[in-house]
């Protein structure tokens, strides 16, 4: 089985993708990761994000980068969502996620477009969403709790930039399937969400 999570930034895709891995007992992959290595690698390098050829050279990236905490930050995400809008880059990292979502007895895979492009026969496609208000005040909870002080409202614009290039740039858009099942997690504590991802899931297989 072929899960496939797409959905804008902080909605809950990522949890909601590992909880169903565990249930299920399937491999699980954060394709975000991979385009934050890139943006990593890149700036590492001393390269410009808008810098198509440095980008697609930064997709050689070193699998241990995939590990580093830095990976995880507001700055990592915003470079990724900079560098995943160029066709190249998408293009060299396309093989790698098909392969991981074709293994055998399947896998999750959380992202933008899985449903979309990379595993676009998925048995099962969930597109997650909360509104961008709910999202920021999820990132700043966190972040504040992990010692930041950026403010709420630069958070919410952060996001509000992010969904924009995601769902804007020309190759493989932020865009819900035509055949996802839709989970808005906005009045959904992390527990709620899991649940009705799995009953979600439980749906479909039985249809
Ligand atoms: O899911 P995330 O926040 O870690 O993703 C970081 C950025 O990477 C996101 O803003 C856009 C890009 N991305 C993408 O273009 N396609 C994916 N499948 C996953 C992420």
């Amino acid at each position: 089985m072929i899960i496939a999570v797409d959905g804008p930034a902080a909605s809950g895709k990522g949890t909601i993708a590992r909880a169903l891995a565990r249930h299920y007992a399937l491999p699980h992959l954060d394709t975000g990761l991979l385009y934050r290595a890139v943006g990593q690698a890149l700036l590492a390098a001393g390269g410009d994000l808008d810098d198509e050829a440095a980008a697609l050279a930064a997709c050689a990236f070193d699998d241990a980068l995939l590990a580093d905490p830095a990976l995880r930050s507001e700055a990592a995400g915003a470079a990724a969502s900079k560098v995943s809008a160029h066709p190249l880059v998408r293009a060299a990292l396309v093989q790698r996620q098909r392969d991981f979502a074709n293994q055998p007895g399947g896998a999750v895979l959380d992202g933008r477009d899985i449903g979309t492009v990379i595993a676009p026969d998925a048995d099962v496609k969930l597109f997650v969403k909360a509104t961008p208000t709910v999202r920021a005040r999820r990132r700043h909870t966190e972040m504040s709790r992990a010692g930041s002080t950026m403010s709420f409202d630069r958070i919410l614009a952060d996001i509000r930039e992010r969904d924009r290039r995601d769902m804007m740039r020309a190759t493989a858009p932020l865009r819900q399937a035509d055949d996802a099942l839709v989970l808005d997690t906005s009045f959904l504590d992390v527990n709620a969400a899991i649940h009705r991802a799995i009953d979600l899931v439980e749906r479909k297989r039985a249809a």
